[in-house]
């Protein structure tokens, strides 16, 4: 049965899509059947493993909307293992269409229910903000990462994410956890980056990834090429990072699944972190060689 993990947070141009391609390309890189989920509109993360969101005959909306079996609509990839629900602009009209269905929050979920056996790893990336369509992600998910980018007001909005967590655990998805925060666009150079790190790191503590993702160029060229970053360029700093995220999060799946779950996070803390004005003590920067997935073929 698949382990299935959205990218989420409502913020947008956090660096959902970039984590979702290059997390599931990793996965499925390393021996994994991986769905990869696009759930928004604009298709980058069906662009972003080789697929032409235009040229679609179906996509993830008639998997929604038109009782299309997601088997049916799926797609191969470019990327051995590596499978995808496309998504294209027909997603736009989604959002209306579906506040007249009574489990509205629940259809993506009920979708990859059938499927969920022919994956170890279902990658979700949703829209930016708290529609329908990003709730839907969360409701089909058993986990969550939360990108968070390393710039000014990192935290900011966090607390709106976790009381929405909270509220999809009491309604439709009591068993959504939180996998970790992934720190996003990390730029060593600057001050700024490390005290934003600190400061998520003081307020989140071990849900924090260890492995930041650097802002790297090559990070954002590799979608315009249509591959991940592991088959754009295997030895840069950017597949070294998603690599390493992938081991983390491959290590916390193993240990969730063994019956050491995460704590929740400390939401008191969470609220003073943000209140106060950021921290001052440098966060280490662990862009480290990847640890243990080979290079890919192809
Ligand atoms: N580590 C990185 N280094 C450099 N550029 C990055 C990095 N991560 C993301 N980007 C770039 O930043 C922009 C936003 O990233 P991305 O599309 O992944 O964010 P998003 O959260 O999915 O955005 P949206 O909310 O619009 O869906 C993109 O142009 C992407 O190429
Ligand atoms: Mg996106």
């Amino acid at each position: 049965m698949a382990v299935t993990i959205s990218i989420s947070n409502q913020k947008g141009g956090v660096g959902k899509t970039t984590t979702a391609i290059n997390l599931a390309a990793c996965l499925a890189a390393a021996g994994n059947e991986t769905l990869l989920v696009d759930m928004d509109p604009q298709g980058n993360a069906s662009s972003g493993v080789g697929i032409n969101p235009r040229e679609l005959e179906l996509t993830i909306y008639d998997v929604l909307l038109n009782e299309s079996p997601a088997r049916e609509v799926l797609l191969e990839t470019p990327v051995e293992r590596l499978y995808l629900l496309p998504a294209n602009s027909d997603l736009t009209g989604a959002e209306i269409q579906l506040m007249d269905h009574q489990d509205r929050l629940s259809r993506l979920s009920d979708a990859l229910a059938p499927i969920k056996d022919h994956f170890k790893f279902i990658v979700i990336d949703p829209p930016p903000s708290l529609s329908i369509l990003a709730l839907n992600s969360l409701a089909a998910a058993d986990k969550a990462i939360i990108p968070v980018q390393c710039e000014y007001y990192a935290l900011e909005g966090l607390t709106t994410i976790l009381d929405t967590f909270e509220r999809l655990r009491e309604t439709v998805n009591p068993n959504l956890d939180i996998l970790g925060i992934a720190m996003t666009m990390y730029d060593a150079r600057t001050n700024l980056s490390q005290q934003v790190v600190e400061e998520v790191r003081r307020a989140f503590g071990d849900q924090v990834f260890e492995h930041n993702i650097p802002r790297t160029v090559k990070l954002s060229e590799a979608p315009s090429f249509g591959k991940p970053i592991i088959f754009y360029d295997f030895s840069c700093k950017g597949s070294a990072a998603y690599i390493n995220l992938c081991q983390e999060v491959l290590n916390r799946v193993e240990k969730e699944s063994a019956g050491q779950r995460f704590g929740r996070p400390d939401r008191e803390q969470t609220e003073t972190a943000v209140a106060e004005d950021g921290g001052t003590a440098p966060g280490a920067d662990r862009d480290a060689e990847p640890d243990s997935i080979g290079e890919p073929a192809g």
